[in-house]
């Protein structure tokens, strides 16, 4: 089949995927209306479009951070993608680094950060969740930070995992053979099956529950890395998280898998910019498939998006 748009991946997934893996991937929290809703979102914001300009010459090239990219458009992190292909995060790097924009790498990747490195010369992030070990955190920033990393996504919106029902019905677990790669050597990389989502149990166990903003200054305490702010969706937030010295925000409500009936992301982004009043990027992701999304995100005041899913709530 000739792909012409990124969504017609979603029906090729849904056919090769096991349906443990497909289900992972596709799922948004409890009753998925915010999954259809970044989606519809972005269906109710229409152009004005002026005529007459000279658009022979276009450059869509912007500057991330102080890093020049070919586009607007940067890979979001998502965990485990070796149950989708052998290759999983290192194909993504190669990827990335051949279309010039930046990739940013899961906590929970099936690769490590030294893998990812080893592929070659790239513009790569770091997403961080911060385990109830915090050595656990230490060393795994400073790995990063050695392998070339150049900035760390703190994600904020999963002090518990999203209640997905597929993954509970699956109870879902990482398939045989592949492990959380950056925690393989501390003994946390296995997701075993349980009688809840695998994933569920893994994180109410390891993930710091208590995390709040006092430790981003913990954090800038042992990293130098610039710090975005992964998961806000509230001017309120938004303005906390410049105080705190946040390089930059992501508006990102996790693709619809945490708190549901929050609002889409290209909604809650008008806000989120007004406040922040230009003093720091702010970055979107969460249902953005098209070239059209990417625009409306940007004219809206975004300074650039991340891609991750292509699910498209079938
Ligand atoms: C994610 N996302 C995510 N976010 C994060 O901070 N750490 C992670 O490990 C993951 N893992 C993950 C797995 C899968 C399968 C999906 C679909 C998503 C959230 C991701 O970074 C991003 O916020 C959303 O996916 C954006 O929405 P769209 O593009 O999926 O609509």
């Amino acid at each position: 089949m000739e792909i012409t748009n990124v969504m017609e991946y979603e029906k090729i997934a849904k056919e090769k995927l096991p349906k443990m893996v497909y289900d992972y991937y596709a799922s948004g929290a409890e009753d998925q209306w915010t999954l259809q809703e970044n989606r519809n979102a972005f269906s109710r914001i229409l152009f004005r479009p002026r005529i007459l300009i000279d658009v022979s010459k276009i450059d869509v090239s912007t500057t991330v951070l102080g890093f020049n990219i070919s586009m607007p458009i940067m890979i979001a992190p998502t965990a485990m993608q070796k149950m989708a292909h052998p290759d999983g995060e290192l194909a993504t790097a190669r990827a990335t680094s051949a279309a010039g924009t930046i990739m940013t790498l899961s906590s929970w990747a099936t690769c490590s950060v030294e893998e990812v490195a080893s592929t070659g010369p790239g513009i790569r992030f770091f997403q961080l969740y911060v385990y109830k070990d915090r050595n656990v955190v230490i060393q795994l920033v400073k790995r990063a930070e050695e392998a070339g990393f150049k900035a760390i996504a703190l994600t904020v919106d999963t002090p518990r995992l999203g209640r997905r029902e597929s993954d509970i019905k699956n109870r879902f677990a990482l398939p045989r053979g592949l492990t959380l790669k950056n925690f393989e050597g501390l003994d946390l990389g296995k997701i075993d099956k349980t009688n809840d989502s695998g994933l569920a149990s893994y994180v109410a166990g390891q993930v710091d529950q208590s995390l709040s903003w006092k430790d981003i200054k913990w954090l800038q305490s042992i990293t130098s890395l610039p710090i975005l702010v992964k998961g806000v969706i509230t001017a309120e937030d938004a303005r906390i998280a410049v105080e705190y010295g946040a390089a930059g925000i992501i508006v990102s409500n996790h693709g619809a898998r945490q708190l549901d009936y929050v609002p889409a992301t290209i909604v809650a982004l008008e806000e989120v910019v007004k406040a922040v009043e230009g003093r720091i990027p702010v970055f979107l992701d969460g249902g953005v498939r098209r070239g059209t999304d990417v625009f409306k995100a940007l004219a809206l005041g975004a300074s650039g998006v991340f891609v991750s899913s292509f699910i498209i709530y079938t």
